[in-house]
């Protein structure tokens, strides 16, 4: 079968080379990938959201699978272009429009889970007509204070303010387009103190199979100082989720979301990130997410044993009963390499240099670029470095010694991923 894979991140480097190991997979074609992706495809210059000549690729390369790795073409509709395609043939692991909403609009996923009883922050819905109200929800909240965008924003839509006055501020200039469209509503949450992990699961919109955890580490600076990036580093198993947590995540929040998820009719064949909150051994979703996550997919995807290739091919065919994922017991980090300034301004263009040619880790390729013959940075996240080991400790070991080792000028990583566990 020939497949084509959407997105050119370090998600979409670590979905190819999974992609490219199954015997099911006869050509893959990224499209528009990275230097990374190409070690394993075919990478075809289209943009991610060209649902047109998306679809004209797969007709002229006879493509059957499609797999959508950001969630920006998913909420655009992506999946409901292919269904009405005339190509009904192909298997799209990504939910429509209308589903991808759990992700694209805080508003529909609190909804969603007040409706269907999973556990969240309370929270109540602003817009410019119900300003008041807004304000005497924050009155009732003790600080911190979270207001998120309704919509996507690109990772930055969510504020975390300590003082009342300014959050009231903010909740005004959010409402009057800080966020653009994004923020002309806002959701407005009680703060949950926790600790912080990603469940990661694959539907077909009933049945589900489990995909191993991670913890990711947001933030730039060591100790987890610093503004907010797309993501440092992660590591895979976490190991304060126990058989008790676990069983609370899948009976709380996984279970009942996929059943709120079958009972709308959603049309949902891809993967569900539940962004998750461990408050006193308690789980609450913080977020939906309706892909994988960056660098999260970079440190559970080496861990996974099963033809991924199948599995995505069950859950379109509705054939998940019954599968499992095989889960390698070994231990994942992943250190992401930074262009110097990221998240603020930072050079592009710098040279990339003593990438080891033979090696058991991992180089998974973020922003990069090939320039004449040579390999460039390209973006803010550079590399990222995927280790695997008896433990999380001596994993990250290895991937910081690696991040070590490869240069380019300005390059920034954290020596602490795992610091916390
Ligand atoms: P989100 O985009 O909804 O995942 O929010 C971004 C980040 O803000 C999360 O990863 C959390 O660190 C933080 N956050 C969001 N909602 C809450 C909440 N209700 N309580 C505490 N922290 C939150
Ligand atoms: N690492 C978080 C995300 O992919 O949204």
């Amino acid at each position: 079968m020939n497949i084509l894979l959407i997105g050119s991140g370090g998600r979409e480097h670590a979905l190819a080379w999974k992609i490219s190991q199954s015997p099911r997979c006869s050509r893959l074609f990224i499209a528009p990938g990275n230097p990374g992706t190409a070690q394993h495809g075919t990478n075809v210059d289209v943009g991610i959201s060209d649902f047109d000549q998306l679809i004209a690729l797969c007709n002229k390369e006879n493509i059957s699978m499609v797999v959508v790795g950001p969630e920006v073409p998913l909420v655009q509709g992506i999946t409901d272009a292919f269904r009405k395609s005339g190509l009904p043939g192909v298997k799209v692991i990504g939910p429509d429009a209308y589903a991808a909403q759990l992700e694209g609009s805080k508003s529909f996923a609190k909804k969603f889970m007040q409706k269907y009883g999973i556990p969240t922050a309370d929270y109540i819905e602003v817009t410019t007509a119900n300003l008041e109200e807004g304000i005497n929800f924050l009155k009732r909240q003790q600080p911190p204070f979270v207001l998120k965008a309704d919509g996507l924003a690109a990772g930055k839509g969510v504020l975390i303010i300590q003082d009342r006055d300014e959050a009231e501020s903010e909740l005004r200039a959010m409402l009057g387009g800080m966020f653009g469209d994004a923020s002309s509503k806002v959701v407005i949450e009680q703060f949950l103190a926790g600790i912080e992990f990603s469940v990661f699961v694959l539907t077909d919109g009933s049945r589900y199979i489990l995909l191993p955890e991670a913890k990711d580490y947001k933030k730039i600076g060591e100790n987890d100082t610093g503004p907010n990036t797309g993501g440092m580093g992660a590591i895979s198993p976490v190991p304060f989720v126990d058989a008790a947590l676990w069983s609370r995540v899948e009976n709380q929040i996984i279970r009942t979301t996929i059943a709120g998820i079958k009972a709308e009719k959603m049309d949902y064949t891809g993967f569900v990130f539940f962004g998750l909150i461990n408050v006193g051994g308690e789980p609450y979703v913080i977020e939906y997410n309706c892909r994988l996550g960056d660098p999260e997919t970079e440190a559970i995807l080496p861990r996974l044993q099963s033809d991924l290739v199948c599995l995505m091919e069950a859950a379109a065919d509705h054939r998940l009963e019954g599968l499992k994922a095989d889960i390698l017991p070994l231990a994942a980090a992943t250190v992401v390499m930074v262009s110097g300034g990221y998240p603020g301004d930072y050079t592009k263009g710098r040279v990339i240099q003593d990438i080891p040619a033979e090696s058991d880790q991992l180089v998974f390729h973020s922003g990069t670029a090939v320039v004449g013959s040579q390999l460039v940075t390209s973006g803010g996240r550079v590399l990222a470095i995927t280790s695997l080991a008896k433990d999380f400790r001596k994993a990250a070991a290895r991937s910081t010694a690696l991040a070590q080792q490869i240069n380019f000028e300005g390059k920034y990583f954290r020596r602490d991923i795992g610091w916390d566990l």
